[in-house]
């Protein structure tokens, strides 16, 4: 029989599908659609300390092969997560979650993820370094080695749970931000969040988005992800979490192939509410196709 089984951080998961943050709520808008416990896991929608309240209208814009959105990271703010949605949660779904932080200084960070380190419910911090440092002019987290660095060293220093690192995809030197935040204490890396794009509405001749630029995500987008997975396995031990295009069986068995020990699925899910339990329901026969009994065997199997 296929072994679906992957571990992380020595977290066993039944098998390597992961909803991703911001395209899966807190789980419930699922749960009259199918069992969500048939996921590996899921990513809570990211959370920061205050509610916030998201960015101006229009949020996405249609593309021919995507979505791109700029959501705003909406969310009722850590006190209300750990009190309201975690609990409701729990009647439904029996695994550990992934709970998605972010933050506008890196104070904000460590700050909600000790929070979450305290739920039984979460299995792995997920750090969203996608996110603008106000405190130091804007820059996104992401986009240089010593921000991501300083992010993650801060949130390692305030939990006790694996810490695993979401990194931008927007940057020149994938590579260099990666090794940064594994040698800052990451326990893992998530690979990689949308990439930044714009559209231009011909009538108004400005931009459809109310931010006027938003993270693009597409399956078209999965050689570039699937890329940046394979050169950062070459530089780093921590496990990888393949994502950003990700859509299919098949593309799941490549990323896995590319480097990754899992992958996440995320604008998939708004598109069509059951792709998750699909790609776990198709992964044993395309197993059998390509000779593969145990998942586990063939991450990294590329390099
Ligand atoms: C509507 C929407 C909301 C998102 N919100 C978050 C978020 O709160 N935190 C986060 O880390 N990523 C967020 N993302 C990024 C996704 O989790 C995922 O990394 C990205 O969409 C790439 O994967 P995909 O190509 O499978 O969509 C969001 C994406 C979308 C489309």
């Amino acid at each position: 029989m296929a072994n679906l089984k992957v571990t992380l951080s020595g977290w066993e998961l039944d098998n390597p599908v992961i909803a991703s943050s911001g395209t899966y709520g807190y789980g419930l808008l699922f749960t009259d659609i199918y069992d969500v416990n048939i996921l590996g896991s899921f990513s809570l929608k990211g959370t920061t300390y205050e509610p916030r309240f998201g960015n101006p209208q229009p949020r996405s814009a249609e593309c021919e092969y995507g979505v791109l959105s700029s959501i705003g990271l909406q969310n009722p703010g850590i006190d209300a997560v750990m009190s309201e949605e975690l609990p409701k949660l729990r009647r439904h779904y029996r695994k550990r979650v992934f709970a998605n932080v972010c933050g506008s200084s890196v104070e904000e960070y460590a700050c909600v993820a000790s929070r979450f380190d305290e739920s039984e419910q979460v299995g792995i911090i997920e750090v969203n370094l996608s996110c603008p440092n106000v405190k130091e002019g804007g820059m996104n987290f992401g986009s240089d080695p010593a921000m991501a660095a300083r992010v993650t060293g801060e949130v390692k220093k305030a939990v006790s749970k694996p810490v695993y690192v979401k990194l931008s995809s927007g940057v020149t030197d994938i590579v260099s931000i990666a090794v940064a935040c594994e040698q800052a204490g990451a326990d893992g890396l998530c690979m990689v969040n949308t990439m930044p794009g714009i559209r231009i509405d011909l009538r108004t001749r400005k931009p459809v988005l109310g931010t006027k630029t938003g993270g693009y995500s597409s399956p078209a987008m999965l050689p570039i992800s699937e890329r940046m997975v394979f050169q950062a396995y070459e530089a780093v031990s921590v496990p990888i979490i393949g994502m950003c295009g990700v859509s299919t069986a098949r593309d799941v068995l490549e990323m896995m192939m590319a480097g990754a020990s899992a992958v996440q699925i995320g604008s998939a899910n708004l598109l069509n509410p059951r792709i998750c339990k699909e790609i776990i329901d198709a992964l044993p026969a395309e197993m059998e196709e390509y000779g593969i009994n145990s998942l586990s065997e063939i991450i990294g199997s590329a390099h």
